[in-house]
């Protein structure tokens, strides 16, 4: 029995299925490489000691997943592949519809079809929206401000559809704060295609000399410094938690969010200064306008996780920066290895 892994090549999914691995699951992966490169997957490999069997297919083929679930008995099916850039999703949104919509809607038909009803679904705390309650707990009104974080709150309200119809259905809307941070090895972490439009990957190149300096958008939020504060996860932390809400679908039927976070709000120039300190390398940066869209603080009340799922978050800020700093200074170009 194992685990089907959707865009399992990509950040989050590669270190999950280490998490996983190492748990005791199978897993199979299918991954069309559009933001990620086959090299994490033989990365994984090596750092586990086991192959994984891997579909570089589009989750949109239906034939393909049809044979992925006739070749390998699936139990379980966590689904992270999707586009995933906002400022992109607004000038091409239709792009960002057809991907995440259909195929999730096309895996979903192809599991009823071959009976599998447990399904892990990777949402975001952006479907929050602009709430200025902090911390963020799942029962807060939904309202997604672009169209990356609509395809997230469209695709929840999907699978809520779907239990109120088959309630032997248990599907984990698992909704991520902010990852960072890779696998201590410093074999695999996040490798962003072009120049990164979030906060530590941006950091961490600028630290191996391939960007000049960090912007800061904005300074004059009302946060601690001025700065944007985020909660920041550690990628091993969120990685862990799909293994526990694996082990909740299983023996649970229901329809349920998790926020995944920490609980805690970190600034981004407390960001940049915790890079210095993990790595000792100066980060130069500049104040700029604030990015449109950006709210000033955004955390996590990770109660339910914790009460429901038996997860909280292990790795702090250090640890964070220490795991980012050496998966880049190993592997400056990340995957590629020019
Ligand atoms: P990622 O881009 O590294 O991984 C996504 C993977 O899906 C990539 O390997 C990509 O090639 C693959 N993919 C995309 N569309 C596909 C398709 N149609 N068929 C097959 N494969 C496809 O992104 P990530 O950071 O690992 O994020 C994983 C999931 O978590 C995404 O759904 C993303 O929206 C969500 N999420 C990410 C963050 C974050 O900050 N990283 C935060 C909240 C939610
Ligand atoms: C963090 C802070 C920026 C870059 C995004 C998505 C969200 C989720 C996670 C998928 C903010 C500031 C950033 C830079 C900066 N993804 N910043 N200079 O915006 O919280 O969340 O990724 O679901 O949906 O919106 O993350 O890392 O882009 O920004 O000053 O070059 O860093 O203003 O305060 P964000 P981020």
């Amino acid at each position: 029995m194992a685990v089907l892994i959707t865009g399992g090549a990509g950040y989050i999914g590669s270190h999950t299925c280490i998490s996983l691995m190492e748990s005791g699951y199978d897993v199979v992966v299918i991954d069309n490489l559009d933001n990620s490169s086959a090299e994490a997957i033989r990365r994984v490999e090596a750092i586990v000691g086991k192959p994984v069997k891997f579909y570089q297919e589009d989750v949109r083929d239906k034939s393909a997943l049809c044979k992925i679930f006739t070749e390998n008995r699936i139990e379980a099916v966590i689904h992270f592949a999707g586009l995933k850039a906002v400022g992109e999703s607004a000038k091409i949104p239709i792009t960002y519809y057809d991907n995440n919509l259909i195929s999730t809607l096309y895996l979903i038909e192809v599991m009823q079809q071959f009976g599998v009803k447990r399904l892990v679904f990777s949402s975001s705390a952006t479907v929050y929206g602009l709430s200025k309650t902090m911390p963020l707990t799942e029962d807060m009104p939904l309202g997604a401000i672009n169209p990356y974080g609509r395809t997230k709150y469209f695709i929840e309200e999907i699978l809520r559809d779907l239990y109120a119809s088959e309630p032997d259905w248990s599907i984990a809307l698992l909704r991520y704060f902010n990852p960072i941070g890779a696998h201590e090895s410093g074999t695999i972490g996040e490798d962003p295609r072009g120049i990164p439009n979030n906060l530590m990957p941006y950091i961490a190149q600028v630290a191996v000399g391939r960007l000049p300096h960090l912007n800061v958008f904005g300074n004059d939020y009302d946060t601690v410094d001025g700065t944007g504060v985020r909660d920041y996860i550690h990628v091993v932390d969120l990685a862990e938690g799909h293994v526990k809400a694996v082990d909740w679908a299983l023996c649970h039927q229901g329809c349920e969010p998790f926020n995944l976070g920490t609980g805690k709000g970190c600034s981004v120039l407390q960001l940049k200064d915790a890079f210095e300190a993990a790595s000792g390398v100066k980060i130069p940066y500049v104040i700029t306008p604030r990015r449109p869209g950006d709210p000033d603080t955004v955390y996590a009340n990770a109660e339910k996780a914790k009460n429901i799922l038996g997860w909280e978050a292990k790795r702090d800020i250090k640890q964070m920066c220490e795991d980012t700093w050496r998966w880049q200074k190993n592997n400056p170009n990340g995957y590629e290895t020019k």
